[in-house]
C-alpha cells in the first residue's frame, strides 16, 4: 500500500483528482469506480474544475458505482445515483450511458447483481476504484463479517451504519435497512485502489485497515492483498498510524523517482 498523507482534506483531494485526471488522460476511454459520501467530494470538485478549465475530456469514460440503497429510485435525494447526479455527473461531459449504479428498485436482486459483475467484466474491467472507508472500517456497504471474496449482492446495513447515515435522512427509522453493494472481492479485482480518509473519526479504521490484520472484521483490510493501493489520508485520519515516518520516507524517494533524480537514490552512482 501506498500511504500519502497531506495537511489536510483539501490538498489530499486534489492529490486524489490528479491520480484520476492521470489516468483520464492516458487512457481516455478508462472505466472508473466511484464512490458516494463526503469523502469523495472534494475529489469531484477539482475533477470538475479540470473539467471545466483544462478541458478534461470524460466522453469515452465508462463508471461503475460501488453501491445503492434497496427501495430508493434514481429521483430520490438520498439516492445514491441522485448524489453523482449532482455532485459530479452533471457538471461533466459524461455520456449518461455510460454511467452505472446498481439499481436499488430492482425486482430481482439477484439477478440484478449478477448482471452489474457481467456488466463490468464487459467493460474490461475497472481500471481505478474510488473508496471511501466507514468509521468500522467498511468498503462499499461490506459491513464487518463480510467475506472477503464477496460478489455484488444485497447486504444488510449495520446499526451503526444507519446511526451514521440517519442525518441525511431526517431519522434512523427512514435510512434504508437494505443496500445493493459491490462486494470486496469485486473490488479486489479492480486494477488500482484509491481510498480516502478524512478526520478524526476515521483514524481507528485506518490504523485498522493498514496496519491490522486482514480480517473480515474490516473489510478495508482486505485491501491489503491488492497489488496497487493509493491511501489519500489527511493528518487527523492519520495520526493513529504507527509507520508514518516510513510512508513519508517511502513518498520521498517516489518523489525523486518521478522527478529522475536518481543520483539522489544511489541509482546509477559509481
Ligand atoms: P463518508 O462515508 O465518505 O461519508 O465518510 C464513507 C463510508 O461510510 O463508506
Amino acid at each position: 500500500m501506498r500511504v500519502i498523507i497531506e495537511p489536510d482534506s483539501h490538498a489530499a483531494s486534489r492529490r486524489a483528482a490528479r491520480f484520476v485526471a492521470e489516468l483520464v488522460r492516458k487512457k481516455s476511454d478508462c472505466v472508473l469506480g466511484l464512490a458516494t459520501g463526503g469523502s469523495p467530494l472534494g475529489t469531484y470538485q477539482e475533477l470538475i474544475r479540470l473539467h471545466r478549465e483544462e478541458g478534461l475530456d470524460f466522453s469515452q469514460v465508462t463508471t461503475f458505482n460501488l453501491d445503492e440503497y434497496v427501495g430508493l429510485g434514481p429521483a430520490h435525494p438520498q439516492s445514491y445515483r441522485y448524489f453523482m447526479q449532482q455532485n459530479l455527473f452533471q457538471h461533466l461531459n459524461i455520456d449518461p450511458t455510460r454511467t452505472n449504479l446498481p439499481d436499488g428498485r430492482a425486482l430481482d436482486f439477484d439477478s440484478h447483481c449478477r448482471q452489474y459483475e457481467h456488466k463490468i467484466k464487459d467493460a474490461g474491467g475497472i481500471d481505478l476504484q474510488i473508496l471511501g472507508i466507514g468509521a468500522d472500517g467498511h468498503i462499499a456497504f461490506n459491513e464487518p463479517g463480510s467475506s472477503l471474496g464477496s460478489r455484488t449482492r444485497l447486504k444488510t446495513l449495520t446499526s451503526e451504519t444507519i446511526r451514521d447515515n440517519a442525518r441525511f435522512f431526517g431519522g434512523e427509522d427512514k435510512v434504508p435497512r437494505l443496500a445493493v453493494t459491490m462486494g470486496v472481492g469485486t473490488i479486489l479485482e479492480s486494477r488500482q485502489c484509491l481510498l480516502l480518509a478524512f478526520g478524526p473519526h476515521k483514524a481507528l479504521a485506518v490504523r485498522d485497515t493498514i496496519e491490522g490484520p486482514i480480517t473480515a472484521q474490516v473489510t478495508a483490510s482486505a485491501l491489503q492483498l491488492h497489488r496497487e493501493v493509493i491511501c489519500l489520508l489527511d493528518e487527523a485520519a492519520a495520526r493513529l498510524l504507527v509507520r508514518r515516518d516510513y510512508y513519508a520516507d517511502v513518498e520521498r524517494a517516489q518523489s525523486l523517482l518521478e522527478a529522475g533524480q536518481m543520483r539522489a537514490l544511489g541509482i546509477g552512482g559509481t
